[in-house]
C-alpha cells in the first residue's frame, strides 16, 4: 500500500526543552538480558519503537514473561534459558535485534528460525553466522547470509575471534553465545565500539573483564555464568537526540535542550564533531544514570565549518552519520567522512541514500567507496535549495535527517515512508512540532 509522505517546510525558530526517547542499544539488551537472567527484571525508560517491540515479542517466544505495566515500563521475568519458539521469529527492520538474538539463542540447544522485513532480509548476517559456526552452532541461510535462517545451537566451545568489522553487534552475539559456552570467550577489537552489553552484563551479576592491550581492546566472559534479573533505566538516545539538536544548530535563532542524553564516550563523536564544526553545544546536569553518563544537552544556532571527520571516530558515530551530513550541508566548506564503508549495510545503503536525498535537494556531494563529501552551502545570504522529494528506501534516518534538512531550506523537503521513523523514534514528527518546525 502506497504510503503519504511527510514534509518540512522552512520556518521560524525551533525553542523548547524535550526528553529523547529511550536508547534502542540499551533496549534491546534489557529486553535480551531479561529474559536470559533468572528472575525479574524491570526496565524503565523503555523504547516502544517497533524494532524494540519485535525483540520484545521474540523473547516472549524465547519463553520469556514479558509485560508492559506503562508506557516505558516492562518487566521480563527470565527463566535462565532460552526455549524452542514454535514459529518463526520476525525481528522487522532490526539488525541489532536480530543479531543479539541469534547469538543468544545460539547457547541453547534449539532450533528457531529467523526473518524480518525487506530490508532485514538483505542484510548481512554471515559476519555472525561465522563466530557463532566456530563456536559449534549450526545454520541453514539464504545465499550471501541472508535471512530468513535457522540456527541450532547448544553445546558451543567458547573462541577467542577478533571481528573484521569494527561491530557492536557482532561482538554482543558472540559474548552472548559465549554465556553459554565451554570455557572463556573473547572478543578483541581493533576499534573500541559501544559497550552496553558488557556494561549490563555486569549489571546483571555477570563477570566480563576488558582489558586495552597494544593489539587492541580485549573482552573476556567465562562460560556457564547465572544472571540475575535487574533494574535497568534506559537513558535518552543520543542517535535520536541528534535529530532535534542538528535542527536547532542549523534554523537561525533556534535554541532546543534535550534532557537526559546518554554521553557514553562510545556513542558521544557526534557532538565531538559538530563542535569541531563551531557548533555551539552545552551540557548541564550531567549525571549517572543506571551505570551510564547523560546530561541535558543544549544546542543554539550557529556558524558552522566543514571538517574531515577522523576515520577512527566512525564507531562512536556510525547511526549519525546521515544527520551530520545534513549540518554539512548547512555548513561553510566541505566536510570529508571517511572510513564509513560499514553504513553501506545498514537499513538501507546509507552513504548512496544521503548522496541521492541531498542532491535532490540542490547540495553538492561526492560519493566514494565507503566515504561521502559534502560540500557546504554557507555564504552569505545563501540557503540549501530544498525543493526534493527523497526516497528513503525505508530507512528512519534518512527520513529524519532529510525532514532536518528541509527546516532550514529555501524550498520544502518531502520524504516518503515516513513510517519508519517509528522503528526508532516514535512520535518524532509530534515533538519537532512541539519545537516548533512545520512537519506535517
Ligand atoms: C548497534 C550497533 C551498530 C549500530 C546499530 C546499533 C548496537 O551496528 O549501527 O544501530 O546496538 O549494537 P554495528 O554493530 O553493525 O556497527
Amino acid at each position: 500500500m502506497a504510503e503519504t509522505g511527510l514534509t518540512a517546510r522552512p520556518g521560524g525558530p525551533l525553542r523548547g526543552r524535550i526528553r529523547a526517547p529511550g536508547d534502542k542499544s540499551i533496549s534491546h539488551r534489557a529486553l535480551i538480558l531479561g529474559a536470559l537472567a533468572e528472575g525479574e527484571t524491570e526496565i524503565e525508560g523503555l523504547l516502544e519503537g517497533d524494532d524494540v517491540k519485535r525483540t520484545a515479542q521474540a523473547m516472549a517466544e524465547f519463553g520469556a514473561g514479558v509485560t508492559r505495566e506503562a508506557e516505558g515500563r516492562w518487566r521480563v521475568r527470565g527463566h535462565g534459558l532460552l526455549l524452542e519458539p514454535d514459529s518463526v521469529v520476525d525481528c522487522g527492520n532490526s539488525g541489532t535485534g536480530a543479531r543479539l538474538i541469534m547469538g543468544a539463542a545460539a547457547g541453547f540447544p534449539i532450533v528457531s528460525a529467523f526473518t524480518g522485513d525487506q530490508s532485514l532480509r538483505g542484510r548481512p548476517m554471515l559476519r555472525i553466522l561465522t563466530p557463532l559456526g566456530r563456536m559449534g552452532a549450526s545454520w541453514l541461510c539464504r545465499e550471501g547470509g541472508r535471512l530468513p535462517l535457522s540456527l541450532r545451537g547448544g553445546g558451543l566451545l567458547a573462541i577467542v575471534y577478533r571481528p573484521p568489522e569494527p561491530s557492536a553487534q557482532v561482538k554482543s552475539a558472540v559474548l552472548l553465545a559465549g554465556l553459554s559456552a565451554a570455557g572463556v570467550t573473547e572478543v578483541i577489537e581493533t576499534e573500541p565500539t559501544r559497550d552496553h552489553t558488557e556494561r549490563m552484563l555486569r549489571a546483571f551479576g555477570g563477570r566480563v573483564d576488558v582489558e586495552d592491550e597494544a593489539d587492541g581492546r580485549h573482552i573476556r566472559l567465562a562460560g556457564g555464568q547465572t544472571l540475575s534479573g535487574a533494574k535497568v533505566r534506559v537513558p535518552g538516545d543520543p542517535s535520536s537526540a541528534a535529530f532535534p539538536l542538528v535542527a536547532a544548530l542549523i534554523t537561525p535563532g533556534s535554541e532546543v535542550t534535550v534532557e537526559g542524553v546518554l554521553l557514553n564516550p562510545l556513542r558521544a563523536g557526534l557532538l565531538v564533531t559538530l563542535r569541531e564544526m563551531g557548533a555551539d553545544l552545552t551540557i548541564e546536569n550531567e549525571r549517572e544514570e543506571g551505570g551510564e553518563r547523560v546530561g541535558d544537552v543544549t544546542a543554539r544556532h550557529s556558524a558552522l565549518r566543514g571538517v574531515e571527520v577522523p576515520a577512527g571516530r566512525a564507531p562512536s558515530m556510525i547511526d549519525e552519520y546521515p544527520i551530520l551530513a545534513v549540518a554539512a550541508a548547512y555548513a561553510g566548506g566541505p566536510t570529508a567522512m571517511r572510513g564509513i564503508g560499514e553504513l553501506r549495510v545498514k537499513e538501507s545503503d546509507r552513504i548512496a541514500m544521503m548522496a541521492a536525498g541531498l542532491a535532490a535537494c540542490g547540495v553538492g556531494v561526492e560519493e566514494e567507496a565507503e566515504g561521502l563529501i559534502v560540500a557546504g552551502t554557507a555564504r552569505a545570504n545563501h540557503r540549501v535549495a530544498g525543493g526534493g522529494l527523497v526516497h528513503t528506501h525505508g530507512d528512519h534516518r534518512i527520513a529524519m535527517s532529510c525532514l532536518v534538512l528541509g527546516l532550514g531550506a529555501e524550498k520544502p523537503v518531502t520524504v516518503d515512508e515516513p513510517g519508519m521513523i517509528a522503528t526508532s523514534f516514535p512520535g518524532f514528527g509530534a515533538l519537532m512540532a512541539g519545537l516548533g518546525a512545520d512537519i506535517a
